[in-house]
């Protein structure tokens, strides 16, 4: 026997008979933890009081009708921008009264473009974001103050505001020139990278909570599987290579671990795969960099140790979240010893860290559901919206003629009419 099957063992053995699950058959609660005197105890913040939101009233070709057009987008990945409104025009925070809001809200569902298969074209938003940008500049007098500084956008495509799927357009596209000073709300997160600008709200992706729900187990469950993964490895149509996709690391931990025994990886995706998750104690999650993935949202949900190989990566409400205390992070250059990193954490590790995943308000703080409930993914937005109060009145508020942005910057195709 190789050391490390031993320790595994070991460790797999230590977590069966560790007191998670009853012996006696009784279902018992799952130990959690709260994550005291650290950043964890703003997930419980409540927003409410702390800040206003004005929301535009746009024409519903800006939103309404864009989703009757096609109501695939409620349960598209990205569907977090149709929540978002839905929740903020009944929620407290709102105000109808724009001289008092702190934050403004403009509607515009960019993100909701179709292709047959379910795909987003994202080619026409940038020009739908000016658009309506235009709309609320003209009409009221808010945006002029600004320019946007007190302004927030979601836009959850997988670049964000560069608004293109593949990266080295999106980075030679940059973020939409009109959108230089909003606050953005995205999931897309990397470090240094030009489609991610100082001061965003990084969000998970929108996952369907039903879905999930419908396959919870029960929690004494044992975790039999140590290292669990589901996805691509090569993407054999765009890099044949094996080189670029996912930054190799997908590569990587197939020509490394497929014939190891402690790792369950495959491209086939089980009709079992969220209980898999319940019986897994790690899970790679995000694997190599991919912008859209909804894996890590449901390593929470499902209590599997989230193993973080994405160099730079920026993680949702990281400044609420203890990433590093719940997580597992490996740089892509140590792929290679992957096995040996994860046997080597010690079993009060694991646990310590299960425990924090049994935290419901890991969980609430990942999911947007309808209707919203205290602490969800909507609250999170709110309270790091809130958390940039007051305004710093210098870098927010032009003086009076100033003006920064260029409205006639970025491709000519863009400035067309929406
Ligand atoms: C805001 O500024 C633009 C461009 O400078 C101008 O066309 C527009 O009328 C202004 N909006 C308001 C409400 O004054
Ligand atoms: C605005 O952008 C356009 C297009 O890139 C450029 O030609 C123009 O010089 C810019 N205007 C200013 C004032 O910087």
């Amino acid at each position: 026997m190789k050391p490390w099957v031993r320790v595994s063992s070991f460790l797999l053995v230590s977590l069966l008979v560790s007191g998670i699950g009853g012996a006696d058959g009784v279902h018992q609660p799952q130990p959690t933890e709260r994550i005291s005197g650290s950043a964890g105890d703003v997930l419980e913040d409540d927003p409410v009081g702390r800040l206003k939101v004005f929301v535009y009233e746009l024409p519903s070709k800006y939103n309404k009708r864009i989703l009757q057009k096609d109501p695939r987008c409620l349960n598209h990945m990205f569907a977090a921008e149709i929540f978002m409104h839905k929740f903020l025009l009944s929620s407290p925070v709102r105000t109808l009264n724009p001289e008092e809001a702190d934050w403004f809200y403009t509607p515009a569902y960019t993100t909701c473009h179709l292709t047959k298969s379910g795909l987003p074209l994202p080619f026409k938003s940038p020009r739908m974001m000016r658009s309506a940008i235009l709309l609320i500049s003209s009409k009221w007098p808010y945006w002029n103050r600004t320019e946007g500084a007190d302004h927030f956008f979601v836009v959850p495509h997988d670049f964000g505001a560069c608004f293109h799927y593949q990266e080295e357009k999106a980075i030679e596209r940059g973020i939409l020139p009109l959108l230089q000073r909003a606050t953005l709300v995205q999931t897309f997160g990397q470090q240094n990278h030009v489609c991610l600008k100082e001061g965003s709200i990084n969000i998970p992706p929108y996952a369907p909570q039903q879905k999930m729900q419908d396959h919870l187990i029960s929690p004494d469950t044992p975790r039999s599987i140590f290292v669990y993964f589901r996805g691509l490895f090569y993407d054999m149509s765009n890099d044949p290579e094996g080189g670029y996709y996912a930054r190799g690391a997908r590569a990587s931990v197939w020509e490394n671990f497929k014939d190891n025994p402690l790792f369950d990886i495959s491209t086939e995706h089980p009709s079992t795969y969220y209980e898999d998750m319940q019986r897994a104690i790690f899970c790679l999650c995000p694997l190599g960099w991919a912008p859209w993935s909804p894996r890590l949202v449901e390593g929470v949900i499902f209590g599997c140790i989230p193993v973080i190989i994405a160099d730079d990566i920026v993680l949702p409400f990281a400044d609420a979240i203890p990433w590093e205390e719940i997580g597992v992070f490996v740089a892509e250059k140590d792929v290679p010893k992957l096995d040996t990193i994860l046997t080597s954490i010690s079993p009060e590790v694991v646990l310590r860290k299960q425990r924090l995943l049994a935290n419901p308000s890991m969980k609430q703080a990942m999911l947007f559901p309808q209707p919203a409930q205290p602490g969800d993914a909507f609250h999170q937005i709110l309270n790091g919206l809130a958390r940039k109060l007051p305004h710093n009145k210098n870098k927010v508020y032009l003086k009076p003629g100033e003006k920064t942005l260029n409205w006639t910057a970025g491709p000519v195709v863009d400035l067309k009419p929406w």
